[in-house]
């Protein structure tokens, strides 16, 4: 079935909604990780009052986005992720780095680059203090993607 058990009927509810958890212990922890619908591994954030959800495997190489810190980068909140370093946007997915315009100059010029979406985010919807996701079901490949298959499921990358 397409429709989690566990969502109590509400007309603010996007159709298809996973329970996540209570919004106090989402706040109280800052984090939560929950296999979504028995597919997907997902990691719920609370930052400065908002609710943001992606994969919870890092696009670059499956790493624990769970134990990243969260940062600004020109402007835009990001979750680091412990493995290499590499931000993501809260938001949007996006893969943030620094490009260095002209590798002669002196002292080098670097301006913050996106390499476009690669972390899937997922919607997040919050109803008389239960928090929900929706997954983001486009048919569009996201890198992310591949670390969530059986063989990343086994834990085997988080000992
Ligand atoms: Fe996340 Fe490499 S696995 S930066």
């Amino acid at each position: 079935s397409q429709t989690s058990s566990s969502s109590p009927p509400s007309s603010s509810l996007p159709p298809v909604s996973h329970f996540i958890g209570k919004k106090d212990n989402i706040v109280k922890a800052g984090r939560m990780t929950k296999m979504v619908n028995g597919c997907r591994d997902v990691l719920v954030l609370y930052h400065q009052g908002q609710l943001h959800a992606m994969d919870m495997r890092c696009y670059h190489s499956g790493g624990a986005l769970q134990y990243g810190d969260i940062e600004e980068f020109n402007g835009r909140l990001c979750i680091v992720c412990p493995w290499h370093k590499y931000k993501i946007t809260l938001a949007e997915g996006e893969g943030l780095y620094q490009a260095v315009d002209d590798p002669t100059s002196k002292p080098l010029r670097k301006h913050w680059r996106s390499k476009g979406v690669k972390q899937r985010i997922h919607k997040v919807t919050e109803v008389n203090g239960n928090v929900y996701v929706t997954l983001n079901d486009s048919n569009e490949a996201i890198e992310s993607d591949v670390y969530q298959t059986e063989r990343y499921r086994t834990g085997l990358l988080e000992a």
